[in-house]
């Protein structure tokens, strides 16, 4: 019953994989799987949190999504239709649908370009006429927080925070249905970090916006998203709905980042048991938690096969 009233995932990832090549000689090639076998739904106006430490594959799974990196296998899906089978029509229509939202401000804003030219571009990019280009523009600042008298500036005289919703103006302008949006909130100081989950969450809600939320924070995935993928070496350790995943944590890994979480009461703390981390020696194949797991064991020098819980999925033997 569940099923049948539940539309279609606006994102759909089928055992995603992206490697690059580490070592060339005349006869070695050795390649290392920096994005391995992904796979999750992004539902219409959702935001899911994509959540693994530096060098885990998150950015790589973002680029991926957007078509700004190659796949080597998988399939993405968007709206129902494989993304690398789009017509030209097709592309463009993509591309209007979607933008991304990067780390830090003062790398992705072109610093000579008022703030206006920033905002406006991708309206010139898709042809809308300039009365049109002015209103937009207008608009998406404001619904970024910020008021119209922000658009003669340059990026050089607004703060931090003030330039991410910049960049959040720029990826809205062009009403997408989908935005990755790329550890928006790492460059920031703590107290402008909440400014911009809440202003994320009111685009999610007001405009039905959906968001790939990328973070190495899980304290933050847990305010702002509404399910959860947890990776680590390019692979999923866990994914399900935040509750699950966060009240619950199946997967040892998920078990230690959920005991770094500050609990709000000593009585939540019980909840959260924190798990020693161990460091064994690494594998070649089988589970890529395998060095720090404090469950280790030799079946885990298998892959791990995937278990399908109420919630949640959990790639490990012990689950
Ligand atoms: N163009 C590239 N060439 C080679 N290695 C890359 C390239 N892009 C990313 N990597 C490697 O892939 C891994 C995942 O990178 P990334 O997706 O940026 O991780 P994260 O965003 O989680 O920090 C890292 O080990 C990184 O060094
Ligand atoms: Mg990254």
């Amino acid at each position: 019953m569940e099923n049948d009233s539940k539309p279609p995932p606006l994102v759909q990832i089928r055992g995603l994989s992206k490697k690059y090549l580490i070592k060339k000689s005349l006869f070695n090639k050795e390649y290392f799987y920096a994005v391995n076998n992904v796979s999750f739904d992004i539902q219409s106006s959702s935001i899911v949190g994509l959540v693994g430490e530096s060098g885990s594959g998150k950015s790589t799974i973002g680029r991926l999504l957007l078509k700004l990196v190659q796949k080597d296998s998988g399939e993405i899906l968007f709206n129902g239709k494989n993304i690398y089978k789009y017509t030209k029509e097709e592309e463009k229509q993509f591309r209007k649908e979607t933008s991304i939202v990067f780390q830090d401000p003062r790398t992705s804003l072109n610093p000579r370009w008022k703030i206006k030219d920033i905002i406006e571009e991708p309206l010139i990019v898709h042809n809308f006429p300039k009365k049109e280009r002015k209103q937009l523009t207008e608009k998406a600042i404001t619904d970024a927080g910020l008021d119209t008298s922000f658009l003669d500036r340059y990026p050089s005289e607004l703060s931090g925070g003030q330039r991410q919703r910049v960049a959040i103006a720029r990826a809205i302008v062009l009403s997408p249905k989908f935005i990755v949006a790329d550890e928006p909130t790492s460059a920031l100081d703590v107290s402008i970090q909440l400014q911009i989950v809440n202003l994320i969450k009111k685009l999610q809600k007001e405009k039905n916006i959906a968001f790939l939320f990328i973070s190495h924070d899980i304290n933050l995935v847990g305010i702002l998203c509404d399910y959860v993928v947890v990776l680590y070496r390019g692979e999923i350790m866990e994914k399900g709905d935040k509750e699950a995943v966060l009240k619950n944590p199946k997967h040892p890994y998920t078990k230690l980042l959920v005991a770094s979480i500050p609990p709000k009461s000593p009585k939540e703390r019980k909840n959260f048991k924190e798990i020693p981390e161990v460091f064994r020696e690494d594998i070649k194949e089988g589970c890529v938690f395998f060095h720090r797991c404090p469950y280790a064991d030799e079946i885990c020098k298998q892959k791990p096969p995937v278990k399908t819980l109420k919630n949640q999925e959990v790639y490990c033997h012990f689950v």
